[in-house]
């Protein structure tokens, strides 16, 4: 059994990538967080309302192991925080693992991000502006976390496509 594992920070494309590539692969696609949705019948907004972010990085740091050790091959698309918690970056380097950042600017994630920022908790009451400050600080503390895939992807002007095809090389 295998999982392919895609990290990166929020809008980097993990999901969009990892469900492209299923096909292509023929490998189930699981994203993190609709697993983590589904089990707790909430969306991440609600998860985050409810009962705060420390205890949605345990169910993420739960689920994520759960997912692992789950029978099969599967691409397992994690949500933005995840390898930064929980020392679930140990993870990444773990037995059956193949784990993929997928890097992207500060400027593309920002221009992803403004028009796509209603479901994240973390930036949806930022402004425009303020926004581009946060993911820059953000992405500089993380990029420690986001450096211990065993591969990386730059995603920049690249299309989904593309970005499959540098997967499919790193597989093969
Ligand atoms: C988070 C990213 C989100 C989600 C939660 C927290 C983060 O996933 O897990 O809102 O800490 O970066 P996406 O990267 O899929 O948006």
């Amino acid at each position: 059994m295998r999982k392919i594992i895609l990290l990166g920070y929020m809008g980097c494309g993990k999901s969009t990538i990892a469900k492209s590539l299923s096909k292509i692969i023929r490998v189930p696609v699981i994203d993190l967080d609709t697993y983590i949705e589904e089990k707790a019948s909430l969306s991440i907004n609600a998860i985050f309302e409810q009962y705060g972010e420390i205890k949605f990085r345990k169910m993420e740091h739960e689920a994520f192991v759960e997912l692992l050790n789950a029978p099969g091959d599967a691409i397992i698309g994690l949500g933005g925080g995840t390898p930064c918690y929980a020392n679930n970056h140990l993870l990444l380097n773990g037995e059956n693992v193949l784990s993929i950042y997928l890097r992207a600017s500060i400027d593309t994630l920002h221009n992803r991000l403004v028009a796509n920022k209603s479901k994240r908790p973390l930036l949806a009451s930022k402004s425009d502006a303020e926004m581009k400050e946060f993911i820059a600080v953000h992405l500089f503390e993380r990029s420690y976390y986001y450096n211990q895939a065993q591969y990386a992807i730059v995603v920049d002007e690249k299309t989904i496509d593309q970005t499959v095809l540098d997967i499919l090389a790193i597989l093969t």
